[in-house]
């Protein structure tokens, strides 16, 4: 089938790549002429485990291509995903209008049957006015369909490989007929296709975003309760996820949630609710929570050091708000490092895939250093942001003698607390004695 994917991010590249594997035309379309030019020489954007050796591979064997140049993109092709960013306004809700502009730009193009799919994640009611603004610009005939997407950056090749399921909001039997053609070889193991119309299919993808952090919102509130009570939150977290019923994924306490959805999502479904006199009291509670956590973690830092970090250098482990990507956006490593620059620390870290980005956001605020060892020479202590897999079992040997004081700051909960003080550290972990 002959695919087009409007907006070539961490969603469009993969959307695009992964239809490319299994046997379609595609086109990956952006405007943004760099990125294009980029793409085109084999230069990828962005860090995603997988998705490197899949865009090579399909570049080479002519499935996927890249282009600015959206009007032909349309033409050549029978269906057409909206993969644009929607991020957040100033009032909490979506910026719909790169959604919005692609959706006309469509219309304008339209010289045939188009199935336009929305995969950007988009309020209720936005694939309905998708089709009202292609409806203004074209007399063909065209369906649009809500297609949400669930991947999980960091593994995302492989969770659209392997979907749990895929959701469709269509409101007649054709376009979900397509969609169901071009999903077959992903659904191999009994994945469903969830069919619904299109407002629902739109609700889901707020419902599932906003539940998973609210998990993530209640343990952390349980680690601070854990804190306060004497508790310790690793025994409460695997008591809880041994439970059929509560399941153990999306229960780590830590530094809070960031990256481009979680925090994006919950503020547009409050949103949503205030449209519709509807208030969504839980997840507002959700994301104050959320938005002290981070705090939280620089208290504790600056209780240690007794109020004054002037003259303080800190090693920040991870600056990606999630392992096995580089993507900065709304990280707690920003909140946390700003809020110790304000306070006169000096900073040095280190990101495995994140150091471009970090540069993007600190410039020459902070210092980067060429590996986790480097970034603690004369630290007064060790602030574990970001748990990737490299950072987990370190020499702490190696990490003593470089270190001016001995202090460890685990906003993750990847260490052992007995382990730490037996080598002579001082360990702060979260929600533990
Ligand atoms: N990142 C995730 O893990 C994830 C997961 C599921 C859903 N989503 C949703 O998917 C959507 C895209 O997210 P993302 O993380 O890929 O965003 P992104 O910012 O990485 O990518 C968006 C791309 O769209 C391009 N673009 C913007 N306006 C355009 C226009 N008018 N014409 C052509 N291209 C345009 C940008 O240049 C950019 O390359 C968002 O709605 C997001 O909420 C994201």
């Amino acid at each position: 089938m002959n695919i087009a994917v409007i907006g070539t991010g961490y969603v469009g590249l993969v959307v695009g790549s992964c239809f490319a594997e299994s046997g379609n035309d595609v086109v990956c379309v952006d405007n943004n002429s760099e990125k294009i030019a980029n793409l085109e020489k084999g230069i990828i954007p962005i860090y995603e485990p997988g998705l490197t050796d899949l865009i090579e591979s399909n570049v080479r064997d002519q499935r996927l291509n890249f282009t600015t140049d959206l009007q032909s993109a349309v033409r050549r092709s029978k269906v057409i995903f909206i993969a644009v960013g929607t991020p957040t306004t100033p009032s909490g809700a979506a910026d719909l209008s790169a959604v919005y502009a692609v959706a006309s730009a469509i219309g304008k193009a339209m010289d045939d049957y188009k199935v336009v799919v929305t995969k950007s994640t988009v309020p209720v009611g936005t694939t309905e006015t998708v089709r009202k603004l292609i409806c203004k610009e074209t007399h063909q005939a065209f369906d649009v369909v809500s297609n949400p997407e669930f991947l999980k950056q960091g593994a995302a090749v492989e969770d659209f490989m392997r979907p749990d399921r895929i959701v469709l909001g269509c409101d007649n039997p054709k376009p979900a007929e397509i969609m169901g053609e071009l999903y077959a070889p992903f659904l191999r193991t009994g994945s469903p296709i969830q069919v619904s119309d299109i407002r629902t299919a739109e609700m889901v993808k707020y419902a599932a975003n906003s539940f998973l952090a609210a998990r993530i919102s209640f343990m952390n509130e349980i680690s601070n309760l854990c804190e306060a009570v004497g508790a310790d939150v690793e025994m409460v977290r695997k008591g809880l996820g041994a439970d059929s019923r509560i399941g153990s994924a999306f229960l780590f306490p830590g530094v809070g949630y960031g990256g481009s959805c979680f925090p994006k999502d919950t503020r547009a479904l409050i949103q949503t609710g205030r449209e519709y006199s509807t208030p969504m009291r839980i997840l507002e509670a959700v994301e104050a929570v959320n938005n002290d956590q981070a705090n939280r973690f620089v208290h504790r830092v600056v209780n240690h050091f007794e109020g004054d970090l002037q003259g303080k250098r800190f090693g920040v482990w991870g600056l990606a708000f999630k392992p096995r990507t580089n993507d900065m956006r709304d990280a707690p490593s920003i909140r946390i490092i700003e809020q110790l620059l304000s306070k006169g620390a000096t900073i040095s870290a280190y990101d495995p895939e994140a150091m471009e980005d970090g540069k993007k956001v600190f410039g020459s605020r902070i210092e980067f250093a060429p590996n986790n060892y480097e970034c603690l020479v004369g630290a007064d202590a060790m602030l574990l942001v970001t748990e990737w897999q490299a950072f987990r079992n370190p020499n702490f040997e190696r990490i003593k003698d470089l270190m001016r004081q001995h202090v460890i700051f685990d906003g993750r909960n990847i260490y052992e607390a007995g382990h730490l003080h037996s080598l002579g550290f001082q360990y702060y972990g979260i929600g533990r004695k």
